[in-house]
């Protein structure tokens, strides 16, 4: 692995949510016409989490952020990069990586979304350890976060199955030790959009009545095309970023793929060769979180202690766009990481109350400034 000292983005901390709302394979077989065994069978899936409606994308990926960033011992204030990976972003403007910026009260940081379907985490890892090797970071929070539950037609068996909401992120840090991500390989195939996609609600079909009654505002997907794809590129991706880093396949110590069905992860994994006990999946109790699905297994592996320092760490992903991606991390942190103490937990919850307060205040401050100056130019008339 990379012998030679160079300055490199390593995972310094690790953070996971899911709602507390549990949706099984037999309550979804009383709302469509499906059956607990073809779920399990045909995906894998047993239950999934979905976000309670004071639950959004923001809301979720604070709490894994904070997380991480407890693990990281880093203060909110020195973040220099926020990354939100999703397809279901709060707003379409502002980011939700603006509104994770100010509530965490990360005033050094910019902060913006990033959209590659369910690669978008692995998009975004591979940006923000670029941007920190090139030197114009020392630090990023990269986060992936999806609240798919409002996207999903709860009447269509065909999607409604699969998908689930939760959120994960990783603190990057740079640093001249040993490993931390070594490569990755992203890639796109525009061609096959149509394969998977959310119709309405951009530039083409902006929402109206017509769009909303033709249920366009939701996943539309040809499943089978989509499982084909992706049965193809996940060991593609999975061989080309483990050979630009000259190692081999063999060498993988932790397979953490996208988790959108057991039987993909299966074919992927048997013609790659990778024993079972080395590839990590937790599927069956959150079914496909697109962008929050390789954060949150990640964060569930290295919390069950599945890593040790040196080991090769590959995360694959695909989905819409369509799009793929691949990384390889060496891990570098020695675990488990010691409880942080009290007193800091406590000054970091402080942190985050004077965040909240800070932002409210400057809401308020920039009314009364617009006020006060149109009472100005009212005197000048
Ligand atoms: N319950 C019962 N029957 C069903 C269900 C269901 N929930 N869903 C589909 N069927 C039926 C179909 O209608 C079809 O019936 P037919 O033969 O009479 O037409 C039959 O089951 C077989 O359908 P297939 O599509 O061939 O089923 P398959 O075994 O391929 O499984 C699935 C479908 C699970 C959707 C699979 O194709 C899949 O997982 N595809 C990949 C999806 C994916 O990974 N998406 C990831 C990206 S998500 C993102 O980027 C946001």
């Amino acid at each position: 692995m990379a012998n030679e000292l160079r300055r490199a983005a390593h995972i310094s901390g690790w953070g996971r949510y899911a709602p507390t709302r549990v949706l099984t394979n037999d309550e979804l077989s009383r709302m469509v016409d499906t059956s607990e065994e073809w779920i399990q069978q045909r995906t894998g899936i047993l239950e999934r989490r979905v976000a309670g409606s004071d639950e959004t994308t923001a809301s979720m990926s604070l709490r894994a952020a904070r997380a991480a960033l407890d693990v990281a011992e880093l203060d909110p204030r020195k973040v220099q990069l926020i990354i939100v990976a999703t397809v279901t972003p709060d707003y379409v403007f502002p980011s939700t990586a603006c509104l994770d910026q100010d509530a965490l009260g990360a005033r050094s940081a910019g902060a913006f979304d990033l959209s590659a379907g369910c690669s978008g985490f692995v998009y975004a890892l591979s940006v923000a350890a670029d941007l920190i090797v090139a030197g114009r970071y020392d630090n990023a929070l990269v986060i992936g976060a999806e609240t798919l539950s409002r996207i999903t037609d709860w009447s269509d068996r065909n999607t409604c199955v699969l998908f689930g909401d939760g959120a994960g992120a990783l603190v990057l840090q740079a640093n001249e030790a040993r490993g931390g991500v070594l490569a990755s390989v992203l890639g796109a195939d525009g061609s096959g959009g149509d394969l998977l996609k959310l119709p309405a609600g951009g530039s083409v079909h902006p929402a109206t009545s017509e769009t909303v009654d033709q249920r366009q505002h939701y996943i539309h997907m040809d499943g089978r095309e989509v499982f084909r794809f992706a049965a193809r590129v996940l060991p593609k991706a999975t061989r080309q970023v483990v050979e630009q880093v000259g190692l081999k396949v063999e060498d993988i110590a932790l397979f953490v793929p996208h988790q959108a069905n057991g039987r993909i992860i299966q074919s992927a994994v048997k013609a790659l060769g990778i024993p079972p006990d080395r590839v990590f999946t937790n599927l069956a109790r959150y079914g496909n979180t697109s962008s929050a699905s390789v954060p949150m297994a990640l964060a569930e592996a290295i919390d069950e202690g599945r890593v040790q320092k040196g080991d090769l760490i590959v995360c694959a992903s695909f989905g819409a766009g369509l799009a793929w991606a691949a990384t390889a991390i060496e891990w570098s942190l020695p675990l488990p990481v010691p409880e942080p103490p009290r007193w800091r937990i406590f000054w970091r919850r402080t942190l985050y109350h004077l965040a909240r307060i800070q932002s409210w205040w400057r809401r308020l401050w920039r009314r009364a400034d617009a006020r006060l100056r149109r009472l100005g130019e009212g005197e000048d008339e």
